[in-house]
């Protein structure tokens, strides 16, 4: 059985040892991964994202956070109106072009303007299409609450999980090691 790790911080300005144990721990809370879309000046933009959640059944809200210096984000937030879309199992190369700064994230892939003016992604298993509603700057994040305008389920199948920076959930606890994906763009 691996050790326990317990950290306690205690100020505001984490040390680098702290930030490392942050990114580690919070890699425990496995999660399902969106692609957060929108045009912007006739251009398609969009980002992988991993912080999404329903927040209010009436009115239907979710929301998002977002690195406040993501390229992506500051064409979402002038668009105002955005989509979410919901990752299958086998969209990892998807992931990849979306959540790396590398490469042109929509040159040469499958997507379709929706009815709502949002890009929808093909082969994701769900899309919630929304107007920005408030915006609330907390630490080095935008969190971003949605108004819900439109929901589609277009097929149904095993949903991508992120868990200590992989996908799927049988990634080794190998307490030591880095995170694969979390050091790559700066993302948790
Ligand atoms: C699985 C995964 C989940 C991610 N989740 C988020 C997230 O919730 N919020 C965020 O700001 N960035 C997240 N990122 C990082 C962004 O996708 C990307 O690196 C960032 O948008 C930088 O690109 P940009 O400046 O072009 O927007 C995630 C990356 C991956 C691979």
């Amino acid at each position: 059985m691996p050790s326990s790790v317990t950290t306690e911080v205690t100020s505001d300005a984490m040390d680098p040892a702290d930030a490392v144990e942050f990114r580690r721990t919070m890699a425990e809370f496995a999660s399902g991964v969106t692609v957060v879309t929108a045009v912007h000046a006739d251009e398609p933009v969009g980002f992988a994202c991993q912080s999404f959640s329903s927040v209010s059944l009436d009115p239907p809200l979710v929301l998002f956070c977002v690195d406040r210096r993501s390229r992506s984000w500051r064409g979402i937030r002038a668009a105002r109106r955005f989509c979410v879309n919901v990752l299958a199992e086998d969209q990892a190369e998807l992931c990849r072009r979306f959540g790396s700064s590398r490469g042109s994230r929509f040159d040469g892939l499958a997507w379709t303007l929706s009815a709502w003016g949002t890009p929808s992604l093909n082969g994701v298993l769900a899309r919630i299409h929304g107007d920005v509603h408030s915006v609330h700057s907390e630490g080095d994040h935008d969190v971003v609450v949605g108004k819900v305008v439109a929901m589609e389920r277009p097929r149904s199948g095993r949903p991508m999980v992120f868990f200590r920076g992989r996908f799927g959930v049988d990634a080794p606890d190998d307490r030591g090691a880095e995170l694969a994906w979390s050091w790559l763009d700066g993302w948790i």
